[in-house]
């Protein structure tokens, strides 16, 4: 699935349409450069969850939890990961098999150990304010 996103405005629809797009799927991967706009969709991802706490990158550490609701989720950022041992040091399967929603920048970091199933989002920056966003699912 592919859409064109000219405007930080249109990301709001854009989120539901990716919800649709996974149905049941819980994990969800965000490809795409830096300052693509990873960060910036998820923290509309959450929004449309009904997260009230504020999201930004997990800058201090990998793993950021927010509440929705009664459920929990997981945000990822592997950017900073410089060995493989760091995602087991904080028990990566618990978070990925937990049934609850994970959001993973820099997938890329940690292609080892990502699940046999997840949905991918790749975000391409076409100008300043133009992105081009494709979905698709990941089976092994
Ligand atoms: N869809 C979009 N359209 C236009 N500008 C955007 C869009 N998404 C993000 N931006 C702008 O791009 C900048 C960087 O966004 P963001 O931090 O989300 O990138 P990122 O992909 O998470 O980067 P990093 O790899 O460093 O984590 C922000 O200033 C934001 O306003
Ligand atoms: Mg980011």
């Amino acid at each position: 699935m592919n859409l064109e996103v000219n405007s930080l405005t249109e990301l709001n629809s854009l989120a539901k349409a990716l919800f649709n797009f996974a149905g049941e799927d819980k994990v969800f991967i965000f490809e795409g450069e830096m300052g693509a706009g990873k960060t910036t969709f998820i923290k509309v991802l959450c929004e449309e969850l009904g997260v009230k706490d504020v999201v930004s990158s997990p800058t201090f550490s990998i793993v950021n939890e927010y509440a929705a609701g009664n459920s929990i989720i997981y945000h990822f950022d592997f950017y900073r990961i410089r060995d493989i041992r760091e995602a087991y040091d904080i028990g990566y399967e618990e978070y990925f098999y937990s049934g609850h929603i994970c959001l993973i920048e820099w997938p890329e970091r940690v292609e080892e150990i990502l699940p046999e199933h997840y949905v991918r989002v790749e975000i391409k920056v076409l100008s300043p304010d133009k992105r081009a966003f494709t979905f698709s699912k990941n089976y092994l």
